[in-house]
């Protein structure tokens, strides 16, 4: 009988646990690296650029270009040059943006 209690508590614990994770996807808590790997790194992998090899997310390039600010990232992904897919308000709200932003500049140097 003891196991059977144990099972129980065990069963419920993984719903809980399935159930938090769905909420906090749902809050935007996913993480920038995250994010960025899913958006962003198709062409940037690395932190590199496939499509025009002069504008990577390095610091030399980025600085080169003047993005220097977390708010500079989220204004090229609401306005990109050629090549780059525009990401809007709707496919990445501003609180992700500022995330991926704050990833690229602290990972990419
Ligand atoms: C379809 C390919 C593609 C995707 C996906 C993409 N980019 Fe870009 N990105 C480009 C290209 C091409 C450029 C150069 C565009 C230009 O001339 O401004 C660029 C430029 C940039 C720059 C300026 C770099 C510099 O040195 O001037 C930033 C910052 C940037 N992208 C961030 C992002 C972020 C953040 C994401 C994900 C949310 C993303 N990109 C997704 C293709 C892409």
């Amino acid at each position: 009988m003891k196991r059977a209690g144990l099972v129980v508590v065990l069963i419920v614990f993984a719903l809980f646990a399935v159930a938090v994770q769905g909420f906090a996807k749902k809050a935007g808590t996913r993480s920038g690296a995250a994010l960025f790997k899913q958006n962003c790194s198709p062409c940037h992998p690395d932190g590199g650029n496939i499509i025009n090899p002069q504008k990577t997310l390095h610091k030399k390039d980025r600085e080169a270009n003047n993005i220097k600010k977390p708010q500079d990232i989220v204004n090229k992904m609401r306005n990109p040059g050629p090549g780059m897919t525009k990401f809007d308000e709707k496919t990445i709200p501003y609180k992700e943006a500022l995330k991926i932003a704050k990833y690229i500049l602290k990972t990419f140097k």
